[in-house]
């Protein structure tokens, strides 16, 4: 986050004596900082030890998924179609992946009282469906359908919905670096230009810090990388008494995105939410159309060579793809060239204004298909411009 943001009991200076009230005990200081020390950090105050660990167990958790055979293809799935019931850790599904970056979704219907670390990844979270609070060790955040969280790596955190006969639905996307708000969004001292898509008082930050200082057995399962362990703690992991920084847990909602508009189309940069060293994340909400005379909204046909292009699609009538639904994915690869489907660039011509709601992901290395991708395959979508001309 490019803004400071404090929560609960810290000490006027940093690295000095911050006692209990009994005056004798001491609160133990942790620093959180990225690239080293020379990154964004946050510094928390816990009742006890952090280190404490009582047992370390492998997991066997989400089986590997690669589909190694998947051919160089336009790709569209439908991700409600593979459900794994269960809890937000267990009930994920991988849908594509690469060195750097994975997507998932997951239909929660379970509560856990587990808590959940990925100590290797950043995790943008998008509640596609459901409401409930975010928990972690940096306080809470009450969340809605459309909000967009961005968890950077070793925040020990837990998704709570408020009803899990309902649908609850998320989309993931794993990092291997650190999800940031776009340097061209940020004057010089950081704060959120007039051109940025959002400004501070859009993001959801952390509340209701809960330092709970309680003994027991608490189990959190530790991602990391594609191996999940439980570690067993003898002392709540929200035993937090205090922090302060730039490096915590923060939401943005999708219907939150001021969108840009143009006389002729503008490119998709024009719609980016979130950039990593490895791909970038854009939102696309309903907007005006371009409103230049004959001017084209729909898309033309491109090649990004360099980008792997994927599409979320959330809600509302997508103007350049037929056949898609809410929680489909599609996959344009890079080098082969991409585009609207047959009548849509016409029937895009006049349109004055789109409703639809999209997450896009545009890779630098190539996504790989997994194997719930061809069990959830559009088999038709490949070839669906062979009626057009
Ligand atoms: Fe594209």
């Amino acid at each position: 986050m490019p803004h400071y943001h404090k929560l609960g009991e810290i000490p006027r200076v940093k690295h000095t004596t911050f006692y209990k009230p009994d005056g004798k005990s001491l609160y133990r200081e942790e620093l959180v900082s990225s690239k080293g020390f020379s990154g964004i950090y946050s510094t928390k105050y816990h009742y006890h030890l952090p280190t404490k660990i009582l047992r370390v167990k492998e997991l066997d958790l989400h089986k590997d998924v690669a589909w190694p055979e998947a051919p160089v293809l336009y790709y569209h799935c439908f991700t409600d179609k593979k459900q794994t019931p269960g809890d937000f850790i267990r009930s994920r599904n991988v849908f594509l992946q690469n060195e750097h970056c994975t997507m998932a979704t997951a239909h929660i219907s379970e509560d856990t009282e587990d808590f959940y670390r990925n100590a290797y990844g950043n995790e943008y979270v998008f509640v596609h469906y459901g409401s409930g609070t975010f928990k972690s060790d940096y306080g809470e955040i009450p969340f809605i359908a459309g909000d967009q969280f961005i968890i950077p790596r070793a925040v020990t955190h837990q998704f709570k919905f408020d009803d899990y006969s309902a649908k609850n639905k998320l989309l993931i996307v794993e990092s291997d670096t650190a999800f940031e708000i776009p340097r061209h969004y940020m004057c010089e001292y950081g704060q959120l230009s007039e051109n940025a898509p959002y400004s501070e008082r859009d993001f959801k930050l952390p509340e209701n810090l809960q330092s709970i200082d309680e003994s027991g057995e608490f189990r959190i399962i530790v991602k990391m990388g594609k191996r999940y362990f439980e570690h067993i703690m003898p002392d709540h992991p929200y035993g937090v008494v205090g922090w302060d920084g730039f490096l915590y847990p923060y939401a943005f909602n999708i219907k939150d995105y001021h969108p840009k508009v143009g006389r002729i189309h503008l490119p998709p940069p024009v719609h980016l939410a979130f950039t990593t060293q490895h791909f970038i994340l854009c939102n696309f909400v309903p907007r005006l159309f371009d409103f230049y005379p004959g001017a084209i909204p729909a898309p033309y046909f491109h090649s990004n060579v360099d980008s792997d292009e994927v599409l979320y699609y959330v809600e509302g009538d997508f103007m350049s793809r037929t056949g898609v639904e809410e929680g489909s994915i599609t996959l344009h690869p890079g080098g082969m060239p991409h585009g609207p489907q047959p009548g849509k660039t016409e029937s895009s011509v006049g349109a004055k204004e789109t409703k639809e709601y999209a997450v896009m992901v545009d890779t630098f290395a190539p996504l790989l298909a997994t194997t719930n991708v061809r069990d959830t395959i559009d088999k038709e979508y490949a070839k669906s411009w062979l009626s057009g001309d």
